[in-house]
């Protein structure tokens, strides 16, 4: 059984929900508070012992290296202004034993496709995809944790599955399963995008992916579909026919940021524990007067 020591993050969507803000910057440099969705990302990767870091860039992607290389000029004039605790935190981004890897996603073709776009790096072991634009509070233990110990113990893909309201199934891959545990299924089938009636039930996949590598041969035979994108869903299907893949129903909550409501709802709830400011911040939202809206 190998170790899962890798993860992709696929970073070279449009980000149309977001324009202009993502016209030069990827979407996944939005800051929730004081650090970008990218490195929260990272750092639940990390926590779960992943050493080798994949991100898969497109256009206006410098930004993302930029972040997470050395900033020497930076490091010397905090170090001349004696400003020890910013140093110390633009120095341990990520700690010294993980590496990045940089790849170039020549056209948005899916996530699918950016997922294929790893397969020289990540070779023929199993690893994790984090979408960061679906940024999880999961507390004591990160969700991407929680999932590589289902790993651990069932040895297959395991998908990070939630539930949704019904009136919403139809923006995510939603998966019919059999339960094998309170929070764990073996999935039968999954359905991208389904409409209200097609649906298979209200557990939808999110952005938190363990898979085999064996899923890189089915995404070489998985063709674009009618929006010219390959879909990693489609590739997931081929492969359940052959291997068991996992639901898992993870411990924390979800904030969907690649939407303005996910990503406002983030900042305010991040906001409400980050330690220098949930005091004034607690204290403003009491006192804000929200207008009625007519
Ligand atoms: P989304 O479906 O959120 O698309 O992609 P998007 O283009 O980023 O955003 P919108 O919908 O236009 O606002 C899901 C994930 O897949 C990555 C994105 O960066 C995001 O993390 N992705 C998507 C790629 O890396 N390449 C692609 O071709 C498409």
């Amino acid at each position: 059984m190998k170790a899962i020591k890798k993860a992709v993050f696929p970073v070279a969507g449009m980000g149309t929900r977001f324009l202009p803000a993502t016209k030069a910057n990827p979407k996944e440099m939005l800051p929730i508070v004081d650090k970008p969705l990218i490195q929260y990302a990272a750092e639940e990767a990390v926590a779960a012992g992943i050493e080798t870091l994949i991100f898969i860039t497109g256009r206006n992607k410098r930004s993302i290296p930029d972040h997470f290389d050395k900033a020497y000029e930076l490091e010397r004039e905090l170090e001349l202004a004696e400003k020890h605790e910013m140093l110390d935190l633009v120095r341990n981004i990520l700690p010294p034993h993980v590496d990045c890897v940089y790849i170039r996603q020549p056209e948005a073709l899916g996530l699918g496709h950016a997922v294929l776009c790893a397969k020289p790096v990540v070779g023929d072991e199993p690893f994790a995809v984090i979408l960061a634009d679906d940024l999880i509070d999961a507390g004591e233990q990160p969700c991407l944790s929680q999932m590589v110990e289902v790993y651990n113990r069932h040895h297959c893909s395991v998908l990070g599955v939630e539930r949704v309201p019904m009136a919403e199934v139809s923006r995510y891959g939603v998966i019919d399963g059999q339960r094998l545990e309170s929070n764990l299924l073996q999935i039968k089938a999954m359905v991208e995008k389904p409409t209200l009636d097609q649906a298979p039930s209200d557990l939808a996949v999110v952005g938190r992916y363990i898979l085999s590598p064996a899923v890189f041969q089915k995404l070489e035979l998985t063709g674009r579909d009618a929006g010219n994108e390959i879909q990693l869903t489609d590739a997931i299907v081929k492969l359940l026919k052959k291997e068991q893949v996992l639901a898992y129903e993870f411990e924390g909550k979800r904030f969907d940021c690649g939407s303005k409501l996910g990503y406002l709802q983030a900042t305010v709830e991040y906001a409400l524990k980050h330690p220098q400011l949930k005091r004034r911040f607690r204290a403003y939202l009491q006192d804000l007067q929200i207008p009625s809206l007519d």
